[in-house]
């Protein structure tokens, strides 16, 4: 609980609930969530039996859209602690939808889950510690995250513009370090994040076993790590051989002036960086195979100069290809995993989903994928299917045909807004928002029995199970 929160809570001069609801404000401007605060309300309530309506008055008269939502937020944990459940997710369904990338309303959001079902230990976050942010940078064009960027928006600096030690050490990342260890994890999309949503984050206590660094992190509660990150996702060249509608409008390249400036950063930052890493992600932004300048740097990551280096390669399938992995030795024997996004598990529905695709060269790409699987020249090879209105009725066979192309594991992941769909859009595409006229249709689908196979990862689609299960292999993000 915050000071401030603490000190009006404990009535020293008898706050008004305007004045409480004033604080709230001020916390929640900062656009991260406050589980701190959410857990104060049933408190407010006693003071203030009439808060929720008090809430709505207020919002009325507050001009401010943002502010409006963060007033909102209050209103819907105040609805559920003060009556029925089912209010409160009404209340907040349309803020959700629109703020489906928000820390902040998506802990809400989190919070209203935990009220409806206390007991899951998915929602004790509180002594439990994520990697990411102390192994991991996800270098964007002009952000850094500590993360995946679509679960963790914060940046923690500009690489192209800083030198890799400061952004990795900013004030910023070691903020994000402390929400880890005090547990509210404020910074983390958590309705997203599928390692909050199949409940894999690990005690702090059995990380602190696995090394001498992890345990000093544990006991010092460190934020400034000695280190370098130890996992480098490569996002900052969009430059794609598709343009999926969830992704883009419109196909886009890099000018040779924007390749130049992604040239002198992995000259003079990325490739010192990765001196010490041991894997590089190539890519959450675009396609390894379409970028030049990836295609360079994959090529320069050679096992001479990087002995301890592997590669995880993102790519949608089309341009992998045997020539085309012929041309890149580097990567021969060092994949530690091959991610193909598919998106479908029939040809109409992979080319409306993947806007340039061909799905006979996707089908005899992926069948190459699994020989090399096979052959041990990759070490693990996914499919990944991010679930949508259109294709939510293949996620059953998806798993068949990834049995059959020789993949080593499906995962599953709900359609977020990038800002490519109007929020109308995004509404008749999110078959998982109970609102949506399919969503009865897509519970059904998820209860297939082939969706329980251990090589099915299904991340935020978890709770959609009668039963969820507990994630056999977690997803590397
Ligand atoms: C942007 S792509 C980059 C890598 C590569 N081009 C590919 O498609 O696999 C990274 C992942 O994001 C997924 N994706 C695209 N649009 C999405 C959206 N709106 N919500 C969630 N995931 C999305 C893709 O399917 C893919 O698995
Ligand atoms: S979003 Fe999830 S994976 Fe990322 S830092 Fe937070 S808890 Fe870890
Ligand atoms: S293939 Fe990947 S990067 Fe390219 S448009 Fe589709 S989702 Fe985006």
């Amino acid at each position: 609980m915050s000071k401030e929160v603490t000190i009006a809570a404990e009535e020293r001069h008898q706050p008004s609930a305007d004045d409480i609801i004033d604080l709230a404000i001020s916390i929640l401007s900062d656009g991260r969530d406050h589980p701190e605060l959410w857990n104060e309300i049933p408190v407010f309530l006693l003071h203030f039996p009439d808060f929720p309506a008090l809430l709505l008055q207020r919002r009325l008269l507050e001009a401010n859209a943002e502010t409006q939502v963060h007033i909102s937020l209050v209103h819907c944990i105040a609805l559920a602690e003060s009556g029925p459940l089912d209010a409160a997710f009404d209340a907040i369904e349309d803020i959700a939808i629109t703020h489906s990338q928000s820390a902040l309303v998506q802990g809400a959001l989190f919070h209203l889950h935990s009220l409806k079902d206390p007991e899951n230990p998915k929602f004790q976050l509180a002594g439990k510690i994520c990697n990411a942010p102390f192994q991991q940078m996800d270098v964007l064009e002009e952000s850094t995250h500590l993360c995946c960027a679509s679960w963790l928006q914060q940046s923690a600096g500009d690489l192209s513009k800083t030198d890799w030690q400061s952004v990795w050490n900013s004030d910023m990342a070691q903020d994000i370090r402390a929400s880890i260890h005090d547990g509210s994890y404020r910074f983390c999309n958590k309705m997203a994040c599928p390692k909050i949503q199949t409940n894999t984050l690990v005690p702090a206590e059995e990380i602190a076993k696995e090394t001498p660094l992890w345990d000093a992190i544990v006991a010092d509660q460190l934020t400034a790590m000695p280190v370098g990150p130890e996992v480098v996702n490569l996002a900052y060249d969009r430059t794609c051989n598709l343009s999926c509608p969830s992704c883009r409008s419109e196909k886009y390249a890099a000018d040779s002036e924007t390749r130049a400036r992604y040239e002198e950063m992995q000259r003079e930052r990325i490739l010192p960086m990765l001196k010490d890493a041991k894997t590089v992600f190539v890519t959450g932004s675009g396609d390894p195979f379409a970028s030049k300048n990836f295609r360079r740097l994959m090529s320069e990551l050679t096992p001479d100069d990087y002995p301890e280096l592997g590669f995880q390669i993102m790519t949608n399938g089309m341009l992998f290809t045997p020539k085309q992995w012929e041309a890149f030795p580097s990567l021969h024997g060092r994949v530690r995993m091959l991610k193909i996004s598919v998106d479908a598990a029939t040809g109409p529905t992979h080319e409306l989903l993947r806007r340039g695709a061909y799905w006979p060269t996707m089908l005899e790409n992926m069948r190459f994928a699994g020989d090399l699987t096979k052959d041990g020249l990759v070490d693990q090879f996914d499919l990944i299917f991010v679930v949508q209105q259109e294709n939510f009725r293949e996620m059953g066979d998806a798993i068949d045909l990834a049995k059959q192309v020789g993949a080593t594991g499906v995962y599953f992941a709900r359609i977020t807004n990038w800002g490519t769909f109007s929020d109308a859009e995004f509404s008749r595409k999110a078959v998982c928002m109970p609102s949506h006229p399919d969503h009865g249709e897509f519970i059904e689908a998820m209860q297939d029995e082939r969706l329980r196979d251990p090589m099915v990862m299904l991340g935020d689609l978890n709770e959609f199970l009668a039963e969820p299960v507990t994630a056999t292999r977690a997803f590397v993000g």
